[in-house]
C-alpha cells in the first residue's frame, strides 16, 4: 500500500470522513491563484461554519506552490505536491492529534522512534508555552533532548491573515550518520515530515488576534517528501513517485539521468503540474495572466529543457509523459479520467505555438548576448512579445550565462504595451495579475439572472449551454428550439431588471453535490463538479452550482439590456447583453 492509502485508512479507522481533494484552483478565493495547503479549502469550516461531513475529516489535497518555481531542478523542490491532512473541527485536540500521529508513524509506517524528534511552541507574550503537547510527546517516549522549543517556527498561518495557531512539527533523521542524542532543528539532516497545527486563533488584516469559536486541529504531511524518506532516497525524483517518469524521459532523450538531472527533473515536475492545472474543473488554458500564465510558463520551460536534452520537441514526447502521469494518478483523481483529452490538447497546442518561435527566439537570445552584456528591459520584452519567451525563461537563460535581466525595465515595457493595446481595443486587453474584474463579476451575476428569467419566459427546459464574459458584455448560450420573439426578449429583459431593482441578496453556501442537486440547483456539467460544491442563490429566483465570484446584491448591477439574439448551433440560441449605468 502506498502512503496515501495507509494515511487515509488510518484516519478513517479513527472516525474521520475522507473528503475529496478540492480543485487546485480555489473556487471562492480570488486572493490566491492556487491551493497551497490542505487547509485552504477548509477555511470557512475552521472559522466555525459546520462541515457537511462532520467534525473529523481527512484527505489528500492537490497543492501548487509557485513561489519556488525557479528552484525546481534540485532534489526536493516541486511545484505541485499532494498534502495529506487530518482535521478536527472543534472535536479532538492536542492529545489525540499527537497520539495518532505517533501511532501512524511508528506502528503503520514503521519509523523507529529513535529517528523522530519534535518541536513545540515555546510561548510568547500573547500565547503561552504549549505544555500539553510537550508532555504528550514525553509520555509517548520522545526524550526531552529530542523536543525543541521555538517561537517563530512553531506558529502557523497561511500568509498574513486567517485561522492560525501554535503547532508541533515532527522531524525525521534522514542520514546514514549516527543519530545525535540532542535534536537541533537547524541541522539539515533532520527533515520535517508532519505539521500539527492547533488552530484556535484568527488573525485579521490589521494583525489583531482573536479566539476562534472552536479549537481545531489542522495537520499537513507532504506525500513526495515522506515517500522519498520512507524509500530511503535522498533525491525525491528517485522515489516511486517519479522514477518511472524520469525513466521515460531517459528513454525518450536517449540520455542518462546522471549529468542531466536538472532538465529531467524540470520536465517531470512541470509537466505533472501542467497536467493537474489543465485537468482542473476551472478549465484553465495557457495565457498571459493569472493561472493561465503559470501554466504557460510551466509548459514553455519544460519544452525548453526538452530541447536542451535534444528531444525532438515536435514529436509526441510531451504526450507520452503526460499519459504516464495521467495513468499514475487517475485512480485518485477522477478529473484526470474525464479530462485526459483536454490535458493532451492543452499541452499539444501550447507546444505547437511555442515550438514555432522557440528556435528563432533562442537564436535571437544568442545574438543579443554575444557581447556578454546584461539584457535590458526592451530586449526582454522583445523576446516575450515576438518569440513568446516568458520573462522568467529569459532570466533563466541569462542566469545560465551569468548575465542579468532588467526586470523592472521589462515591467515598464510590458505596461506601456498593455496601455497601447487597451486604447486600441477599447479595454479588451486584460492585464496585470488581477482576478475577475468588478465588471466581470457583475456580468457573472447577470448571467444567473438571465438564465432564471428565460426559464420563466420560455420554459423550464431552458438550460445554460455556455457563457462568455468580457468587461464589455456577456454572451449566454441556452437550449431553446425557436428564435425568441420580440415579446419574449422584452419580458426576459424586464424580469432581470425587476430582480435588479428588488435588490436581492446573493448568498453562497457549500454542500454535498447530491444535496445541491436535490434542492433543485441548476448546473451545467454535473460530472465536472467535486463532491462538495458551492451554490449561489439570488433571492429565491435563482440557485446554481457555480465557482463565483458574484456581487453581494443585485442592486449593484445597473441596467440590463439584451443587444442581440441569434442561433448558436442546432437547438441552441445565443443572447448578447450588456449592463449600463442606471
Ligand atoms: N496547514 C499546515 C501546513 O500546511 C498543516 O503545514
Amino acid at each position: 500500500m502506498n502512503l496515501k492509502d495507509i494515511y487515509i485508512n488510518f484516519f478513517v479507522s479513527k472516525g474521520h470522513k475522507q473528503i475529496p481533494s478540492a480543485p487546485v484552483v480555489p473556487e471562492n478565493d480570488p486572493s490566491v491563484l492556487f491551493n497551497t495547503a490542505g487547509m485552504q479549502p477548509l477555511i470557512p469550516y475552521l472559522m466555525g461554519q459546520s462541515h457537511p461531513y462532520g467534525t473529523r475529516l481527512c484527505d489528500y489535497q492537490k497543492c501548487i506552490r509557485t513561489n519556488d518555481l525557479e528552484e525546481v531542478g534540485d532534489v526536493t523542490h516541486h511545484t505541485f505536491f499532494e498534502m495529506l491532512g487530518n482535521w478536527s473541527l472543534g472535536d479532538y485536540f492536542k492529545d489525540e492529534s499527537i497520539e495518532w500521529s505517533f501511532e501512524l508513524l511508528t506502528k503503520h509506517i514503521n519509523i523507529p522512534v529513535e529517528r523522530l524528534a519534535v518541536t513545540v511552541f515555546a510561548g510568547n507574550d500573547v500565547i503561552p508555552f504549549d505544555e500539553v503537547s510537550y508532555n504528550k510527546w514525553l509520555s509517548l517516549g520522545i526524550s526531552e533532548k529530542r523536543i525543541a522549543k521555538t517561537v517563530e517556527d512553531n506558529f502557523w498561518i497561511a500568509g498574513e491573515s486567517g485561522p492560525c495557531g501554535p503547532d508541533t512539527e515532527i522531524f525525521y533523521f534522514r542520514s546514514e550518520d549516527e543519530i545525535p542524542e540532542s535534536f537541533d532543528p537547524e541541522d539539515s539532516r533532520w527533515v520535517e515530515i508532519w505539521n500539527n497545527v492547533f488552530m484556535q486563533y484568527h488573525k485579521d488584516n490589521n494583525g489583531v488576534v482573536t479566539e476562534l469559536p472552536k479549537k481545531n486541529v489542522d495537520t499537513g504531511m507532504g506525500v513526495e517528501r515522506t515517500t522519498a524518506i520512507l524509500e530511503g532516497v535522498n533525491d525525491n525524483y528517485l522515489s516511486s513517485i517519479w522514477k518511472d517518469v524520469i525513466d521515460l524521459i531517459v528513454s525518450i532523450s536517449g540520455l542518462s539521468y546522471e549529468g542531466n538531472e536538472r532538465s529531467m527533473r524540470i520536465i517531470a515536475d512541470h509537466l505533472r503540474t501542467a497536467v493537474f492545472i489543465s485537468a482542473d474543473p476551472a478549465g484553465i488554458k495557457p495565457s498571459n495572466t493569472d493561472q493561465g500564465y503559470i501554466l504557460r510558463r510551466l509548459i514553455r520551460r519544460a519544452i525548453r529543457h526538452a530541447k536542451t536534452l535534444n528531444i525532438d520537441i515536435n514529436s509526441d514526447w510531451e504526450e507520452k509523459i503526460a499519459n504516464l502521469i495521467l495513468d499514475k494518478y487517475q485512480d485518485y483523481y477522477k478529473e484526470l479520467v474525464d479530462n485526459r483529452e483536454v490535458v493532451l490538447e492543452v499541452l499539444r497546442n501550447e507546444k505547437n505555438k511555442f515550438s514555432k518561435t522557440l528556435e528563432k527566439g533562442l537564436r535571437e537570445f544568442e545574438k543579443v548576448t554575444r557581447d556578454g552584456k546584461d539584457i535590458d528591459g526592451e530586449t526582454a520584452f522583445h523576446l516575450f512579445d515576438t518569440y513568446g519567451f516568458p520573462l522568467e525563461l529569459t532570466v533563466e537563460l541569462a542566469n545560465e550565462r551569468n548575465l542579468k535581466v532588467d526586470e523592472d525595465g521589462f515591467a515598464i515595457k510590458f505596461k506601456e504595451h498593455q496601455e497601447k493595446s487597451r486604447t486600441a481595443s477599447a479595454g479588451k486587453f486584460k492585464g496585470g495579475l488581477a482576478g475577475n474584474s468588478e465588471v466581470e463579476t457583475k456580468y457573472h451575476t447577470a448571467t444567473h439572472l438571465l438564465n432564471a428569467a428565460l426559464k420563466v419566459v420560455v420554459g423550464p427546459d431552458v438550460h445554460q449551454k455556455g457563457s462568455n464574459i468580457t468587461d464589455e458584455r456577456m454572451r449566454f448560450d441556452f437550449s431553446c428550439d425557436h428564435k425568441l420573439s420580440d415579446e419574449e426578449k422584452q419580458r426576459a429583459e424586464e424580469l432581470v431588471n425587476q430582480w435588479i431593482s428588488e435588490g436581492l441578496d446573493v448568498v453562497v453556501e457549500e454542500m454535498p453535490k447530491e444535496e445541491a442537486i436535490a434542492s433543485g440547483a441548476e448546473c451545467m456539467f454535473i460530472e465536472k463538479y467535486p463532491d462538495i460544491v458551492t451554490v449561489y442563490s439570488i433571492g429565491d429566483v435563482s440557485k446554481e452550482l457555480c465557482g463565483g465570484p458574484h456581487v453581494k446584491n443585485t442592486s449593484e448591477l445597473g441596467l440590463f439590456k439584451i443587444k442581440k439574439e441569434e442561433a448558436s448551433s442546432a437547438g441552441v440560441r445565443r443572447i448578447k447583453a450588456v449592463l449600463e449605468e442606471k
